[in-house]
């Protein structure tokens, strides 16, 4: 593996699957993979699992982390070019990345989409500037539109917790106060859809997301009747995707909120989230305080994913 930014890099599900099993197993056993490299991991935006988890990954591979945060330390950067740069931006990113790239081994890079141009974001520009410039495999800590290392962690859960082959597995949206990206649900669709889970998505009429993503999933516009014999339910916010109102909150319905009325439609499903999660938005405090929320375990597993890839991109180096 030479980047990791979406489904597409791992080589199958299966494999991932085992790999992810023996590192969960063995979580020291290859710390002489990483002796004397180094992993930089970028952020533009926020982060608590993604930061703490890819540092404690490259740790126990042998690694040494640098975690820099764009927008606290640095100098503001300009990602446009042909840009006359008289504003507050005192750096090109088109200088920034190889520099980076000169310090390290392997670069993570989170950079949300900005909603400025749907294209650009859907283009990924950032991340495929950072594999263009940096000269440095290139990890997706959560890309415009994907979080491969949270779906292959969510994978991961899911596999843990199943209780037949082929379980239901329903991502429906819910409210949230805030815009948000739709990369977290465009990647778990990706995910789930590589796998043969019988996969739904549910939401309200005006949030479909990418076909690119959903690849032909059913989506049912009736959440209870999606609920309705579920093993995992997978809830995330996400703001419209289609035109005109690309990144815009159409309605913030409360009856979307995962209640424990609607858990109990389901085979006594899992409730899932990637988090963080707003409570009593997404999900009521009973449901996420039940002995069926497995958000914990579902996190914990992001040290694990992000272990795995980490590995597979050190035996190529
Ligand atoms: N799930 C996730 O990526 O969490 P952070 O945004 O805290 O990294």
């Amino acid at each position: 593996m030479r980047n990791f930014t979406s489904v597409n890099d791992i080589e199958s599900i299966k494999r991932a699957i085992e790999n992810a099993k023996y590192v969960k197993e063995n979580p020291f056993a290859d710390q002489h993979l990483g002796k004397n490299k180094t992993i930089m991991l970028i952020f533009f935006n926020s982060s608590l699992r993604t930061r703490l988890s890819t540092q404690k990954a490259a740790l126990n591979l042998g690694m040494n982390a640098i975690v820099l945060d764009i927008n606290q330390g640095a100098w503001k950067l300009e990602t446009e070019r042909g840009v006359i740069m008289d504003g507050d931006k005192s750096e090109h990113i088109l200088e920034a990345i190889p520099v980076i790239g000169s310090y390290c081994d392997i670069i993570g890079v989170r950079s949300f989409a900005k909603f400025e141009k749907k294209s650009d974001d859907y283009e990924e520009v950032i991340i495929n500037q950072f594999i263009k410039y940096s000269g440095r495999p290139v990890i997706s800590l959560e890309s415009a539109t994907v979080h491969p290392l949270q779906s292959y962690a969510d994978l991961i859960t899911i596999e843990e917790y199943k209780k037949c082959e082929k379980p239901k597995v329903v991502l429906t949206w819910a409210p949230h106060p805030k815009s948000l990206p739709q990369a977290v649900a465009n990647s778990f669709s990706e995910w789930m859809n590589r796998t043969d889970y019988e996969f739904v998505i549910t939401h309200p009429k005006g949030y479909e997301l990418d076909e690119k993503f959903v690849q032909g999933a059913r989506v049912e516009y009736d959440q209870e009747k999606a609920f309705e014999g579920a093993d995992f339910i997978y809830a995330k916010n996400w703001s419209v995707y289609q035109d005109p109102n690309y990144g815009k909150i159409l309605c913030n319905d409360p009856d979307w909120t995962v209640d424990s009325r609607k858990m109990s439609l389901t085979n006594n499903a899992y409730f899932m989230h990637c988090l963080p999660v707003r409570r009593n938005m997404i999900v009521t405090d009973e449901v996420i305080e039940s002995q069926q929320s497995i958000v914990i375990p579902e996190a914990a597993n992001r040290v694990v994913s992000a272990q795995a890839v980490i590995k597979e991109i050190l035996l190529g180096l």
